[in-house]
């Protein structure tokens, strides 16, 4: 009898399949990224069936060393892929039986695509989590290193994008360096929750084969066995948390990347970056583009796609598996791709910045910030603060008009605004003492607390090099 198309799984029908399904069940171009993890989970699995007998030994070793071969294969770019045997579980089985023969038709006994596919897909997490978290690392690693370089160098701190208080620079890459230790906290979360194997649920209800589901899990590196076989081919909430980490990471690189691309316009002059870092312009021969950090951001936006996407075709799936979960894997590639592309050039970027001292020194030293200086001292004198930044406001609006800085304020000014300032005060408010006066706050901006900061920052990376054997 002539096979019927449509791939393997084909037994109940009499027709071959209608040639409009059959190309809306194609996966095999995007899941083929999965196959070296197919392989080695059905190694595990074929190496199982043999010890517990569903297999003779010889049928076990054949299957494996098959497997071995297809991989090989796979590794040199020489497996030929067929878009009619529709994905990449069926491909490699197919390959498979036509390598070593019968012995091929037995590797799917007690299993199901379904447990195959969830058992690739957190192999390939896991893998992705491991690569990411080493990227992610050096990241962070980069704007510690380069807050240390930058030492007590200030810059104009900025709320609203209006100049607040002046802050050091190293401060503001520190908080970076934060954001992205919280990043990468949410990624050891998922590591632990990825610690289950669902091969042994079969296709929803397990098996009454006499399989050894926890031989396979201890093979793959697994601790745990999924404790539900439903929840174990239905789920994807593993997934989504991958691209809820990832879609919050791209957001706190995109405002990474927009401090960057502000800080080299000529307006604020903040910083350069090499020439090897940014672009020309077709047109302008004249310019220097920061296209790096403006594509950091634009990817952004396809991580946040990524993530709505998955929630939105799991949405509301009657238990357990349905087709629409074969929608879970270009999402979840999109944000890898996006992640390992930005990651290593977000590093650069901040590595090779350089500060414009003179510039940031010169904007940090605003006439007007040292405000908020001048109402805590009002208040350590005793005036309730309310009424203090009243009075400091209706001062500073005052010497705008006259065009008086706040440090060269005359004390019969000074003391017909704020009646219990000290009369020469407002002229120790230098840039210094405004800095050096933010260290009643831990996580705060003065030279002192920055340092702690910065130190600690690099005592935990070391650490987690260590742990993770970066
Ligand atoms: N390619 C499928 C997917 O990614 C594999 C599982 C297919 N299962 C099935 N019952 N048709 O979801």
């Amino acid at each position: 009898m002539a096979p019927k198309k449509g791939g393997l799984a084909r037994s109940r029908q009499t027709q071959d399949v209608d040639p409009t399904l059959a190309k809306a069940s194609v996966s095999i171009h995007f899941d083929q990224r999965l196959a070296l993890f197919d392989v080695r989970g059905s190694q595990a699995h074929a190496r199982m069936l043999g010890e517990v007998g569903l297999v003779s030994p010889e049928e076990s070793q054949m299957m494996v060393e098959g497997l071995g071969l297809l991989s090989e294969k796979i590794d040199q770019g020489t497996f030929v892929w067929d878009p009619d045997l529709e994905d990449v579980h069926m491909n490699l089985e197919k390959a498979l039986t036509d390598l070593i023969g019968p012995a091929g038709a037995k590797l799917h006994t007690a299993r199901s695509r379904n447990d195959q596919v969830a058992l690739d897909e957190r192999l390939y997490l896991k893998s992705a989590v491991n690569q990411i978290s080493w990227e992610l690392w050096a990241l962070k690693m980069a704007l510690t290193q380069k807050a240390l370089e930058v030492g007590d160098a200030p810059m104009p701190g900025y709320t609203h994008l209006q100049r607040a208080q002046p802050i050091l620079v190293a401060h503001h890459l520190l908080a970076y360096y934060q954001a992205l230790k919280r990043d990468s906290g949410r990624l050891y979360s998922l590591e632990t929750r990825l610690n289950e194997s669902p091969l042994g649920s079969g296709a929803l209800a397990g098996t009454g084969l006499p399989i050894r589901a926890d031989l396979v899990a201890k093979d793959l590196g697994f601790p745990e066995l999924s404790a539900n076989s439903l929840d174990a081919v239905a789920s994807r909430d593993l997934l989504m948390e991958f691209l809820a980490f990832g879609a919050i990471l791209m957001v706190n690189l995109s405002r990474l990347a927009e401090d960057l691309a502000l800080w080299v316009t000529a307006e604020f002059g903040f910083a350069d970056l090499p020439d090897s870092l940014t672009t020309s312009s077709s047109m302008m021969p004249q310019k220097k583009n920061p296209d790096g950090a403006e594509l950091i951001r634009g990817k952004a936006g396809r991580a946040i796609g990524n993530l709505v996407t998955l929630l939105t075709v799991v949405k509301g799936l009657p238990m357990a598996y349905n087709r629409d979960l074969q929608e879970d894997k270009e999402p979840l590639f999109d944000t890898i791709d996006s992640l390992k592309l930005v990651l290593p050039l977000a590093k650069r970027l901040v590595e090779s910045l350089t500060f414009n001292y003179d510039r940031l020194l010169e904007l940090a030293d605003d006439p007007y910030t040292g405000a908020t200086d001048l109402a805590d001292q009002l208040v350590r004198r005793g005036t309730p603060f309310r009424e203090a930044h009243a009075q400091v406001g209706a001062l500073v609006a005052e010497l705008v008009k006259l065009k008086i800085p706040l440090r060269a304020v005359k004390p019969s000014l000074l003391a017909r605004f704020c009646p219990a300032a000290e009369p020469d005060w407002p002229s120790k408010l230098t840039l210094a003492a405004q800095l050096a006066a933010r260290d009643q706050t831990p996580g705060g901006t003065a030279p002192k607390t920055v340092a702690i900061q910065a130190q600690k920052a690099e005592a935990e990376l070391l650490a987690e090099q260590k742990l993770r054997r970066f």
